[in-house]
Formats: C-alpha cells, sequence, structure tokens
C-alpha cells in the first residue's frame, strides 16, 4: 500500500509528527513518502493509495497559504486523513484541512492532533543557558502518532462491513464556529502582525548571503533589495518563522522572537529536508 503524507510545517514541529505517523505505516509494510507544502511544488496524488493532510495550527485555523495550495490539488477521490499540531488549541484547523481534501471527493478515515511549542511566542524564555528542555512535539502524542497508522489501515480493511455514511460522521471533524469567527476578522497581516510580529532585518548583522530570499520560504515573501539585504512582503508572509531561525547571523527578528533561541527541529525537519536547494545558493 502506498501513502502520501502531505504537510505543511514552518518550524518542523508538524513535519516530526508526519515522521511519527510515517513509521506507523511502514511498520505495517506500507511504501510512505512525505511531502512537505511550499508554494509552486506540484504533486501527483495519482500513485497513492491513501492521503495523510497535516499543519499546523495559526490563528485557531490551518494556515491559508497551506488550504490555498491544498485547494489546487486532486485527491482523486482517495481515503485520507488528517493532522494538525498546535500550542494547545487547534480551533478550526483539521476542518479547514477536510474541507480541502472532501472537496474532490474522497472519504475521510480520522484525524490526530498534537501539541507543539515552537519559539516563535512571545511567552517562551530568552536566550538562556541551558536551553529549554520541553521545546518540541509532545512526548505522549509522539507515542500517539506511531500507533494511529494502524488505526487508519483498520478502518480502511473494515470499512466494507461498516455502515459507512455513519461511521464516517464519528471521523469528521468539528466545526467551531467561535474560533471561525475569530478567523474572518484576524486574516492575512493583521493575523500575522499581532501573533508573530513584523519582521526587521538588523542591516549590521546582515551579511546578504540571500539564503532568507531564495532557499526558504514557503510564501515567497522575502526579495532581496539592490544592496541584497531581504525585503519583506508582510501581505504574503504567513507567519512560519522559518526565516527567523533560518538565517545564520540571527539577523532577522520579529518583537515576539527578538533574542529567543532559534528552533532546532526546524534545522533537522525542514533545513536539511531543503537541504539540496539551498546548497544551490
Ligand atoms: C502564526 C502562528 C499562529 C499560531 N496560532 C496558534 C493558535 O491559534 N493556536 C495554537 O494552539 N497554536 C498556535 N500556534 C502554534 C503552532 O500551531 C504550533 O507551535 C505548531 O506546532 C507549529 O508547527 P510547525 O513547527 O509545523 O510550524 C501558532 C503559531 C504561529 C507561528
Ligand atoms: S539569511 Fe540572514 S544574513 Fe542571509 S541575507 Fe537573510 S538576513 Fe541577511
Ligand atoms: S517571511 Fe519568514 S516568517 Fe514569513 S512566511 Fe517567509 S519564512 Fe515564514
Amino acid at each position: 500500500m502506498k501513502v502520501a503524507l502531505l504537510y505543511f510545517s514552518g518550524t518542523g514541529i508538524t513535519a516530526k509528527f508526519a515522521t511519527e505517523i510515517a513509521k506507523s505505516f511502514k511498520k505495517q509494510n506500507c511504501v510512505v513518502n512525505l511531502m512537505r507544502i511550499k508554494r509552486c511544488l506540484k504533486f501527483d496524488l495519482l500513485k497513492y493509495d491513501i492521503i495523510g493532510i497535516g499543519s499546523p495550527t495559526y490563528s485557531f485555523r490551518a494556515p491559508r497559504l497551506a488550504t490555498k495550495i491544498l485547494r489546487h490539488l486532486n485527491f482523486q477521490k482517495k481515503p485520507f486523513f488528517l493532522f494538525c499540531t498546535s500550542g494547545g488549541m487547534p480551533g478550526n484547523t483539521l476542518w479547514n484541512l477536510y474541507k480541502s481534501a472532501k472537496r474532490t471527493g474522497g472519504f475521510c478515515l480520522g484525524s490526530i492532533s498534537g501539541i507543539g511549542i515552537t519559539n516563535v511566542r512571545s511567552w517562551m524564555p530568552k536566550l538562556t543557558s541551558p536551553k529549554p528542555k520541553y521545546w518540541g512535539l509532545n512526548h505522549g502524542d509522539c507515542e500517539r502518532a506511531q500507533q494511529f497508522g494502524d488505526i487508519i489501515l483498520n478502518r480502511l480493511k473494515n470499512i466494507n462491513n461498516l455502515n459507512i455514511i455513519e461511521k464516517n460522521k464519528k471521523w469528521i471533524p468539528k466545526f467551531q464556529i467561535l474560533t471561525s469567527i475569530w478567523s474572518i476578522f484576524f486574516t492575512w497581516r493583521w493575523e500575522m502582525a499581532t501573533t508573530v510580529g513584523l519582521k526587521h532585518v538588523d542591516k549590521t548583522k546582515c551579511t546578504m548571503c540571500g539564503l532568507c530570499a531564495t532557499a526558504i520560504c514557503p510564501s515567497g515573501a522575502i526579495s532581496l533589495t539592490s544592496s541584497k539585504t531581504p525585503k519583506f512582503n508582510e501581505w504574503k508572509c504567513v507567519g512560519c518563522n522559518g526565516c527567523v531561525n533560518l538565517c545564520p547571523v540571527s539577523a532577522i527578528w520579529s518583537l515576539p522572537s527578538k533574542n529567543h533561541h532559534p528552533y532546532d527541529l526546524y534545522y533537522q525537519f525542514i533545513v536539511c529536508v531543503d537541504e539540496t536547494s539551498i546548497a544551490k545558493h
């Protein structure tokens, strides 16, 4: 059986969650392909039997960049499942992912959500030594993810014996009206400005290497000026903090992330995956 795991991830927590879920499918001898959603990437989903779709929570919903890209994909009526990570309040994230996938006729086999803490919030500790240990994906959620594949494969196996309509309803994520109202009013620039802050570049530190603009931004929000320093289009920015973590000299900051530790999982799960594209520049 072939499984596609499509996920958006800004700082690596959802990417880690996806790799834990992948392990559970691999244990059952499935072939699993992990694909990070990024602007301009194309995905051929025809050859897969099950599709997993995941994202972090940004302001109580799935990042708009992710749902925008997902809306252009054809899930070919395949069975799918959903996963998300959040700081503890996922809101409508799973519902948004569900709507993006359901559109092309497949059926939902269930969902899982995990909790992860990153360096983007103002209440995280400022630079200290040693680094705080609690950043990352919650350990219990990691373990649950490693069993999630069994649950999904069992459901798929038994699906013919079940009343599909009735059972399917239980597996569909719930829609929350209040968080959806929040999402209507706090969108794009204002959502990002209030949640993660506008980006600044310390020109005295910037070495003009161009990596932030060319290698990492998932939304194409960074361009280089004629003097080779980055310029931010906050309308396009999804607030993932990838550039803040990537910059080799910590020249990029926003108010909430100022003087906070760069996030380690980011290097393991985002930079390494994109290593080849970074090496080109
Ligand atoms: C812009 C932004 C908005 C966020 N909004 C929420 C939120 O509304 N609720 C929540 O529980 N966590 C929120 N978080 C935390 C992330 O959802 C969480 O840390 C997630 O695991 C990050 O995953 P990633 O590393 O794959 O990007 C937000 C993070 C960012 C960057
Ligand atoms: S990655 Fe950092 S040093 Fe390189 S261009 Fe961007 S801000 Fe400047
Ligand atoms: S500008 Fe930085 S924070 Fe905004 S989407 Fe691009 S990499 Fe993420």
